[in-house]
This record gives C-alpha cells, structure tokens and sequence, in this order.
C-alpha cells in the first residue's frame, strides 16, 4: 500500500538502564533519542535536534515531557516531537516504544 513500510524492531536497552529524567542515543543507521520521563515514561524521538544537528540523546536535559537541547535551548515535546520555542521550528520524528519483558525497544 502506498505511503506504508514494515518497520523493524529496534533494541535499545534494558528497562534499568536508564533511570527516570535521563536519555541516550540508540546507534544506527537512523540515530534515535530514547527519554525516560522523571515519571518513568518512556518517549523515542529522532536523535538529532532540527536546529543545528545536535545529539539529544546523548547531551538533552528533560523537563516534564520536554527536551531542551543545550546549544541554543529550542525545547521540544518528548510525546509528539514539536518544537515548543525558538529556535527550533521544525519537529522532530517520533518512535514507537515497546516494553517487553524488562527490555525497552524502537519502532523504527
Ligand atoms: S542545535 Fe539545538 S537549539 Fe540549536
């Protein structure tokens, strides 16, 4: 069907490995920012921030169910991906996240 691909399943961690309000970058062809919320939800989006091409993952700040990337501060929604403030304007891409079995995977 148009527009439809099969995704795959990607492993990202185990459920302790990352504790609530923390975040990390899931390698690969396409990188993906895991967060776990300082609620312990957990949210996946594209790694990079769209401002300048920053690591999120690796080097975002979680407030609530935002991201702020710390070169220029844009903040982003975890849960949707939209661009909450300047400069940032464009979203970033979600993920679907699975939890099975103590383990915490990507839908990519
Ligand atoms: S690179 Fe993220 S706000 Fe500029």
């Amino acid at each position: 069907m148009e527009g439809t691909r099969t995704k795959s399943r990607r492993f990202a961690c185990k459920v302790d490995d990352i504790d609530n309000g923390e975040s990390m970058t899931i390698e690969g062809e396409t990188p993906v920012a895991l967060f776990r919320t300082e609620d312990g939800e957990f949210y996946a989006t594209s790694d990079t921030c769209t401002h300048e091409k920053w690591s999120l993952g690796d080097d975002g700040d979680i407030e609530g169910d935002e991201v702020i990337c710390p070169l220029h501060m844009a903040r982003f929604d975890v849960r949707t991906g939209e661009p909450l403030c300047f400069p940032a304007t464009v979203a970033l891409d979600t993920f679907e996240v699975q939890i099975d079995d103590g383990n915490v995977y990507v839908l990519i």
